[in-house]
C-alpha cells in the first residue's frame, strides 16, 4: 500500500507540475502535452512513455486497490463484535475516510479518463488544442465543481496516506511524529493548491 501509494504521489506532484504549464499560455502547454508523447523517441515509439507510465500506474492501482481490500478485511476480522458506542478519539476525518474517499478518487479517475484522455465526454466544445481543450471545459462551472471536490477528497486521502506510509515505511517515532504530520499537511495541501491554481484562472479569466 506504501510503495505504491508513493508511486501515486511522485505522479500526482509531476501531473500537477505539467498542469501549470497552462497558466503560461497555449504555446508553453501544447508543446508540453506534445513533448510527452515523443519523450524516449526513437528508443520508444510515439506515445511509447504515455504507454510505459499508464501501465505502471494501473499495476499501481490493482496492487493498491488489493492491498487495500486485505488490511479492511483483516480490520474487520479483528473485532467480530461491534462496539456498543463508538466515538472517534484521535483520528482525523481525513483517516476515517480513507475507504469511501479513494472510491470517489476512483469514480473522478474514470470520469477524468474518459474527459482528458479518450475525449469520449467533451465539455465546453471539441478541439484540437489541449489547451483550448482545458481553457474550454474549466470555463464551465460545474466541471469546476466537480474538480474541486475530487481535489479536497484528493487533499485528504494524501493527508492520511502519506502519514501512513511513512509508519509502514518504519521511518516514524515518537518525536517525529508532530514533523510527519505537518509534512504530510503540507503535501496535500500544495497538491491541492497547485491542481486547483489553472482551473480557478481559466474560470476567473485569467488564463
Ligand atoms: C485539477 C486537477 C486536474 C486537471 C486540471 C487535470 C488535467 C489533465 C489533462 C489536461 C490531461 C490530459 C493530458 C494530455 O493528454 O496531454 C490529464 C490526464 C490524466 N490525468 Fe489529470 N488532471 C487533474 C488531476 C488529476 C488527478 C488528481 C489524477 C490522479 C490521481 C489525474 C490523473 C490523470 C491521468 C491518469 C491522466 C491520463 C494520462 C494518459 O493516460 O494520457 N489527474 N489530466
Amino acid at each position: 500500500m506504501a510503495v505504491t501509494g508513493v508511486i501515486f504521489l511522485l505522479f500526482v506532484l509531476a501531473h500537477m507540475y505539467g498542469n501549470l504549464k497552462a497558466l503560461s499560455g497555449q504555446q508553453a502547454f501544447d508543446d508540453y502535452a506534445h513533448h510527452l508523447r515523443v519523450l524516449g523517441e526513437p528508443m520508444l515509439p510515439y506515445s511509447g512513455f504515455l504507454w510505459v507510465m499508464r501501465v505502471g500506474l494501473i499495476v499501481s492501482l490493482v496492487l493498491h486497490v488489493w492491498s487495500a481490500t486485505v488490511l479492511t478485511r483483516r480490520k474487520r476480522g479483528a473485532r467480530t463484535q461491534k462496539y456498543t458506542v463508538k466515538k472517534a478519539v484521535g483520528s482525523t476525518l481525513s483517516s476515517r475516510t480513507m475507504m469511501w474517499g479513494g472510491l470517489a478518487l476512483l469514480l473522478f479517475i474514470v470520469f477524468h479518463i474518459l474527459q482528458f484522455t479518450t475525449l469520449t465526454i467533451e465539455v465546453g466544445g471539441s478541439f484540437d488544442s489541449p489547451h483550448e481543450r482545458f481553457v474550454a471545459a474549466f470555463e464551465t462551472w460545474w466541471l469546476l465543481a466537480i474538480y474541486v471536490v475530487a481535489m479536497v477528497a484528493l487533499g485528504m486521502h494524501l493527508r492520511h496516506g502519506v502519514w501512513s506510509a511513512v509508519q509502514t515505511l518504519g521511518w516514524s517515532n515518537r518525536h517525529r511524529q508532530p514533523a510527519i504530520k505537518a509534512t504530510a499537511l503540507a503535501i496535500a495541501l500544495v497538491v491541492v493548491v497547485g491542481f486547483l491554481l489553472p482551473p480557478f484562472a481559466i474560470a476567473f479569466g485569467i488564463v
